[in-house]
């Protein structure tokens, strides 16, 4: 498979077309109750989603447990997610996107609707990009991690460029409906993050609940949790056995990057984020 390509950025070529990113882009309504979910692909996307669907029942376990990710929190960039979200009558107003800001939906920076984009050390978001493409029949495959290295750093990859997405969504950063997270704070201390997303919400728990919230979207909860991991997508495409929840953990890069990689991925890094707050990228 190759990639469908619109307005020079590269998208996987499943359940996404050009004509589909195009109406989305000019003409899909965002509200002002919508709870959007920003990322760039294996950043955390479905964590965060988790988190957020506990938040909604208070760490009751039940929607998570019998209603799938894209259901609740459809992906207005698919097809199928964008049907979802236009037909969808009830449930709370959860969406997700990987759209880079140029591509977003314009109704999105006059409204009043609530977003968090979540950031993750680039270096993990390459091979945990590696290992899903690599298994998963939804897009263009690398043949080896030498290989994927090379797009990523090109842009070559599902959604475009990391440095290019991560950049044009921070000048969002300062704006009142906008939460950025970072990856490895949520690793580090979930319940300052869930605790920043209620605020953030205006949604207040009990303790009792945060700690179901906690309990229901650990590493080790979701991958039990069929309802999260590409459920109903059929075996051609996700082959079974294949997971999101793959390792969950920070600073695996560390155990793939040779020396020269390391360097060549850093200097692309200085090029790219200058001038960026170096707190936005808290990461080793
Ligand atoms: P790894 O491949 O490094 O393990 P996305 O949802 O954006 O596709 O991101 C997927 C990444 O998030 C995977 O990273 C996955 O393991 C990780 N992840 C999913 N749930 C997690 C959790 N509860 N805690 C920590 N990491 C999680």
């Amino acid at each position: 498979k190759d990639y469908v390509w619109y307005q020079d950025i590269p998208f996987p070529p499943v359940d996404i077309y050009p004509e589909l990113i195009k109406t989305v882009h000019e003409e899909l309504v965002l509200k002002d109750e919508d709870i959007i979910t920003v990322t760039y692909p294996k950043s955390g996307t479905h964590w965060l989603i988790e988190v957020l669907s506990l938040i909604h029942t208070k760490g009751d376990p039940n929607w998570i447990r019998s209603v799938p990710t894209y259901v609740r929190s459809p992906w207005i960039d698919t097809a199928s997610g964008y049907k979802f979200k236009v037909e969808r009558k009830e449930g709370p107003p959860l969406i997700s996107s990987h759209l880079p800001i140029q591509l977003f939906p314009k109704s999105f920076f006059t409204s009043k609707a609530k977003m968090i984009y979540v950031i993750r050390n680039p270096k993990d978001v390459l091979i945990s990009g590696y290992y899903f493409w690599r298994v998963t029949n939804l897009s263009k495959k690398p043949e080896s991690l030498e290989q994927y290295f090379e797009w990523f750093l090109q842009g070559h990859v599902p959604y475009g460029s990391w440095f290019d997405h991560v950049r044009g969504w921070m000048s969002m950063r300062e704006k009142e409906n906008v939460l950025v997270l970072s990856y490895e704070q949520m690793k580090k201390d979930p319940r300052s993050m869930v605790e920043k997303i209620c605020g953030f919400l205006g949604k207040a728990l009990e303790p009792r609940e945060l700690d179901l919230v906690l309990e229901n979207s650990s590493f080790q909860a979701m991958k039990e949790n069929k309802m999260y991991n590409l459920p109903d997508v059929p075996e051609e495409l996700v082959p079974a056995g294949i997971k999101i929840t793959r390792k969950g953990i920070t600073g695996d890069w560390k155990n793939h990057f040779t020396p020269a990689q390391t360097q060549a991925f850093e200097e692309t890094f200085r090029e790219k984020m200058a001038g960026l707050p170096p707190e936005l990228f808290l990461w080793d």
